[in-house]
């Protein structure tokens, strides 16, 4: 083992000055543990991704079925596999009629590309609406349709075409025209620190879209995948993405996104040019038995069904003269503070306790908590005293 940290600051590209740093030996449910055995809890879920704990049986379990049997054998699209047959299959069980289509890729930035690109070609038009703090990742496409401008502005130029109308606001909508390939939103907005639109609002946003023939594109990469207390967000709102795209606890700890449409829509990535889309790795198989094991896991153990009593728990223990406002849908929270110098006392004290909660990319008044969906209740009141007990030193 090598936990060297100049190795980890010299020889591993970093993202920021101030790396969170600890080391990490293994994890299990929602602990990690150091090379010295010191304990940590997870209670943000490596950011989005452990919605059912660290190394949940049935996921190791088939990874390594997988791993038995084959691994990368061909690029996306060619050979025919068990593994990302029966996934593609099961999602199309669980999504409504019009999402049953499937394109694995490796990321969710990836998805929202290929999503970007899908809904180009099939409306043949290039504005692309998006949203204002609004993540859709890194890369240059997803990049061009964030709303953070200090994160894109030493890079521009990146995509034309890209306006941003504001989140959850009505009027905005007549914004989007018969001149727009598509709209690309977070059903809720993670790194904006939880922003939750209301049902009419969706409801207005469906009905423009599809009035305007234009694509609704919904990232569901971090509010996806039960963490909100539905499968998937959308479904809380009574309407139906033109495509979806998810990733993060997709693939139950190994790296999978995907982005899914109609079938219709879909078989225009395979025309006009051939080959409009392609990946070497995505729907790779072993991340395919991964994400297979962990779908199912979230679909017959009653987590989905909890997570808002669990979400309520928290909300219930979490009250302090410091909290100026908590956010929260499902197991997904912002709680907001005076200033961001508190917050990173906090998070860096919390640290100090063992107890990992975290910021956001645009929101620096608030850290963020989104646990493993299967925190028990006692680990939920563990967590919340250890997290009052920091609240009360950080107001020293
Ligand atoms: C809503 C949303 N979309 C897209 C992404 C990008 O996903 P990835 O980091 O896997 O590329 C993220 C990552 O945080 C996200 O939160």
């Amino acid at each position: 083992m090598n936990f060297d940290s100049n190795i980890f600051l010299h020889h591993i590209a970093q993202t920021s000055p101030f790396p969170y740093s600890i080391s990490i030996e293994r994890a299990e449910g929602i602990y990690l543990y150091s090379p010295e055995g010191k304990r940590y809890t997870d209670l943000i879920s490596g950011i989005g991704v452990s919605n059912i704990g660290h190394r949940h049986p049935a996921v190791v379990e088939a990874i390594k079925e997988q791993v038995d049997r084959h691994l990368h054998v061909m690029v996306y699209g060619e050979f025919i596999q068990s593994t990302p047959n029966q996934l593609a299959k099961q999602l199309a069980d669980v999504l409504p009629p019009t999402l049953r289509c499937t394109y694995f890729v490796n990321s969710g930035t990836e998805a929202n590309e290929g999503a970007l690109k899908l809904a180009k070609r099939y409306t043949g038009r290039t504005e692309i609406i998006s949203f204002r703090k609004s993540y859709h990742g890194s890369t240059h496409g997803s990049l061009s349709v964030s709303g953070n401008e200090v994160k894109k502005s030493a890079f521009r130029p990146l995509l034309p075409d890209v306006r941003f109308i504001n989140f959850n606001d009505p009027a905005d909508l007549e914004h989007i025209s018969t001149n727009t390939a598509c709209v690309i939103m977070e059903t809720v907005q993670g790194d904006a620190g939880v922003r939750i639109p209301t049902k009419k609002y969706m409801q207005l946003l469906r009905d423009r879209c599809s009035e305007t023939g234009t694509l609704l594109i919904l990232d569901e990469i971090q509010c996806g995948m039960g963490r909100t207390g539905s499968l998937f967000a959308f479904e809380q709102f009574g309407i139906v993405p033109d495509i979806l795209t998810i990733g993060k606890a997709f693939g139950g700890g190994l790296p999978l996104g995907a982005f899914i449409s109609s079938e219709k829509i879909m078989k225009c990535l395979t025309h006009d040019p051939v080959l409009g889309h392609i990946t070497t790795f995505g729907g790779n198989p072993v991340c395919c038995a991964s994400a297979l094991a962990t779908l199912r896991v979230l679909l017959t153990n009653e987590i989905l069904e909890q997570v808002e009593a669990k979400g309520r728990l928290f909300e219930s223990l979490l009250i302090h003269p410091t909290i100026k406002e908590i956010r929260r849908i499902g197991l997904m929270f912002a709680i907001d503070f005076d200033s961001d110098e508190r917050v990173n006392k906090i998070v860096s004290q919390a640290k100090e306790e063992g107890i990992i909660c975290y910021w956001f990319l645009s929101h620096p008044y608030s850290f963020r908590i989104a646990p493993p969906l299967t925190i028990t209740e006692e680990q939920i009141r563990e967590s919340c005293a250890v997290i009052l007990k920091v609240l009360d030193k950080s107001s020293t």
